[in-house]
């Protein structure tokens, strides 16, 4: 499976923090944004990823992460001239997925949680079509909002409705098999002049071949659209790492545990960014993180 990240947009709702400097590489606590869902790809065993940015900060991506190789990866980069709406990701991108199923992670949404990893690996083992993931949500009209069956098929989709049929939002990551392509190619841009994620996720979800996945009770899923919920997701990971000594989204402990680079690789990433506590976190675990996955 393909994956890719979109990190485009203007964020405008952050300004005038994003004038500059795009929203996805802003610091999350202790780490770039773009860590926590290239992490969520890397979990989900994927390492042939796209990133997809603006032609003014597709730069900064590639200067911080490079072709990827260091963390066993291979990472691309694509740009999209102008905002034209989550769902052309998989038209800017239709190269890279060429005859592959597809995860598409939004470059601003940030997901933890215990056995996310084999919560993953079951939906890429039974992707039928498309998996969404659903979050229980106090302001459903924010989002895409599902509406599903006890079989967790998906009856209805809304891109944020006045009046919401579930409480269920539709989270910023998605599963496709490889008709996403030409899906993504039928639909039209909606009247805000996007082509809409929920437009296509209908098409699956017209065909019944949408399932839906809820993370549950005990999962985090944050937003980091706003001042106040970016300052909220940064206390969040302060919090956690401090509390439990662990730190989320650390791209090379995901990388070590996946097997996408063996102990010293890791240690020798670490190294290099000994003065932080980040840094010292990496050379610490590089020798004691249990494998998920054997070394390549
Ligand atoms: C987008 C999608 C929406 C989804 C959300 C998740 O909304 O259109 O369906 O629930 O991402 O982050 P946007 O953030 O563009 O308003």
């Amino acid at each position: 499976m393909k994956g890719i990240i979109l990190a485009g947009g203007r964020g405008t709702r952050l300004y005038p923090i994003t004038l500059c400097v795009s929203k996805q590489l802003l610091p999350v606590h202790d780490k770039p944004m773009i860590y926590y869902p290239l992490s969520v790809l890397m979990l989900a065993g994927i390492s042939d990823i796209l990133i997809i940015s603006t032609p003014q900060d597709l730069g900064a991506f590639r200067a911080l992460l490079g072709d990827g190789g260091r963390l066993g990866l291979k990472l691309t980069y694509a740009i999209q001239q102008e905002p034209r709406g989550i769902a052309d990701a998989f038209l800017v991108g239709a190269e890279h997925i060429g005859s592959d199923d597809v995860a598409l992670v939004l470059g601003d949404n940030i997901f933890h949680g215990p056995g996310f990893g084999e919560v993953l690996d079951q939906s890429v083992a039974d992707l039928d079509g498309c998996v969404l993931f659903g979050y229980r949500v106090p302001d459903p009209e924010r989002y895409g909002v599902a509406e599903a069956d006890d079989r967790d098929r998906i009856l209805s989709l809304e891109e944020k409705p006045a009046r919401p049929r579930s409480n269920i939002a539709v989270t910023g990551l998605y599963l496709y098999d490889n008709d996403v392509v030409e899906v993504a190619r039928s639909i039209r841009p909606s009247p805000r002049g996007e082509l809409e994620i929920t437009d296509v996720n209908k098409v699956y979800v017209e065909q019944d071949r949408a399932g839906l996945v809820d993370l549950g009770r005990g999962f985090t899923w944050l937003d980091t659209g706003t001042h106040n919920s970016l300052t909220d997701a940064s206390h969040y990971m302060q919090l956690m790492e401090q509390r439990q000594g662990i730190r989320v989204a650390c791209i090379e402990e995901v990388a070590l545990r996946m097997g996408f680079i063996d102990a010293d690789a890791c240690y020798r990433l670490g190294e290099e960014l000994a003065s932080s506590g980040y840094g010292r976190y990496v050379m610490d675990i590089s020798s004691s993180v249990p494998l998920l996955r054997a070394a390549n």
